[in-house]
């Protein structure tokens, strides 16, 4: 029975308080621009060009899927966080309700989600940091461009901008939320800006010829897109993980996550459907800025120029906010005994998990460097889609067996809500490709040898 030990929830919210307080200093407008800062990047930048080869037009319904899929499951996200305001996002909250080896696998499985989501991202940024100087005629030695075997027939090694974008970023965290946080809000800002600014100016070129046929691959090309473009919400549910830093989180964190959300899909599909509108379909072969190209197609170079320069702040922010998200997971479960003690220290003056994050920083940068993006995209969402699940189907057993739970925010319609969350998420998982789903098993195995092996015996509840 120990494997369902649960640890207890007032004692949790206590002693996180006591212990470790880390400094609250976030409202509900800062989460809502955290959200958006960790989902607008290289989903709508970069993978909109192969999800239109897949979807065609329709990219705007498969954008629509993924964003039911992310939504219904924001609002059972949206249940737990107002319950149980801890670090470490729904690692914290299952450990408090679905007992000890539920939270370890569900913590394990974070991993690839902001780990390696951090890590995609980062090499998203350096494509276009690469492409923006090379407009100036700064080109990288080759070796030094991209990971070993990302291009082929090129001998590629280290991804360096990838690397050294995760370092920077890494510092800023590791010196204080609030700068980290400020820094952010700017830079979501120009990111928002420069959407909108490709919405008022695309829209005057739509050719809606273009929209024709409509789904040249039919639904099955739909939903391969929307597995896909799921990619591009990921990122709600790292606002959860600041729960500690929030002033008031029964009321914040909803607000944060389902607010940043909605603003997502709007932004969506209307830059697919302007996209698709501008520029036939097959046209984005093999292009890796195709927001941007849309725009060059159209004569607006001078806006595509804005857009490059908008596509690479849009991600750091992604990286900023993923990895904050990783360091607060790794910090919470650091401080229930389950991984090195050292990972839960708070710096004294600095008042922030600094050792967390720089392991963090280096481990995930070291990822970005040496591992292709293709490769990581598909493990993430596929780590996504299982937490995702798993959350769902935890709302309806808790509002089972736990009714007492304070929860500030209740998801609707249960449990029709999480069933409808659970069908979306694996009916996605179901386009994504075999060999992702071997990775993935192993990758569950390993966390399986790890808790029997070492963090079981330490964790704090012996
Ligand atoms: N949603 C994030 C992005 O699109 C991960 O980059």
């Amino acid at each position: 029975m120990s494997l369902f030990r649960t640890k207890d929830l007032a004692t949790m919210v206590a002693a996180s308080h006591a212990q470790h307080g880390l400094k609250k200093v976030l409202g509900p407008f800062d989460l809502i621009l955290m959200g958006i800062g960790a989902i607008v990047g290289t989903g709508i930048f970069v993978l909109t060009g192969t999800g239109a080869l897949t979807a065609g037009p329709a990219l705007t319904i498969s954008f629509v899927i993924a964003a039911l899929a992310c939504g219904f499951a924001a609002l059972c996200y949206a249940e737990f966080a107002s319950s149980v305001p801890v670090a470490g996002s729904i690692y914290t909250y299952s450990y408090a309700t679905m007992g000890e080896l539920v939270a370890w696998m569900i913590g394990w499985d974070l991993m690839l989600e902001y780990g390696l989501a951090s890590s995609a991202v980062s090499v998203g940024w350096s494509g276009y940091f690469q492409s923006l100087i090379g407009g100036f005629g700064v080109h990288l030695p080759a070796a030094l461009s991209a990971a070993p075997g990302a291009i082929p027939g090129v001998h590629t090694w280290f991804n360096l901008p990838a690397f050294l974008v995760m370092l920077v970023l890494t510092a800023l965290l590791s010196f204080g939320v609030r700068e980290s946080a400020r820094l952010n809000n700017v830079m979501v800002g120009l990111k928002i800006g420069v959407v909108l600014l490709f919405i008022l100016v695309g829209v005057r070129h739509v050719q809606p010829v273009n929209w024709q046929p409509f789904t040249p691959f039919g639904y099955s090309g739909v939903f391969s897109a929307a597995a896909l473009v799921f990619f591009a919400f990921i990122g709600f549910d790292a606002v959860t993980s600041a729960a500690e830093e929030v002033k008031q989180p029964a009321r914040d964190l909803p607000i944060g996550i389902i607010g940043s959300l909605a603003v997502c899909a709007v932004l969506y599909v209307t830059v697919s459907a302007i996209m698709t509108g501008i520029v036939p379909y097959q046209k984005f072969l093999g292009v890796d800025h195709p927001v941007s190209l849309a725009l060059q197609y159209a004569g607006e170079n001078w806006v595509a120029g804005f857009v490059d320069l908008g596509a690479i702040l849009g991600m750091t922010t992604v990286i900023l906010v993923m990895t904050y998200g990783q360091t607060r997971i790794v910090f919470a479960m650091s401080r229930d005994g389950l991984l090195p003690k050292k990972l839960s220290s708070v710096h004294s003056s600095l008042g922030t998990p600094f050792f967390a994050t720089w392991i963090v920083g280096i481990l995930f940068g070291l990822v970005a460097a040496v591992v292709p993006l293709n490769v990581l995209t598909e493990l993430i969402n596929i780590g996504t889609l299982a937490a995702f699940s798993l959350i769902s189907v935890a709302v309806i057993i808790l509002r089972k067996t736990r009714p007492d739970l304070p929860r500030a925010f209740r998801c609707p319609a249960v449990p029709l809500v999480p069933l409808l969350a659970i069908a979306f998420c694996i009916t996605l998982t179901v386009f994504l490709q075999a060999t992702t789903w071997i990775a993935f098993l192993v990758w569950l195995a390993i966390g399986l040898v790890v808790y029997f092996t070492y963090a079981r015996q330490r964790s704090l509840l012996n």
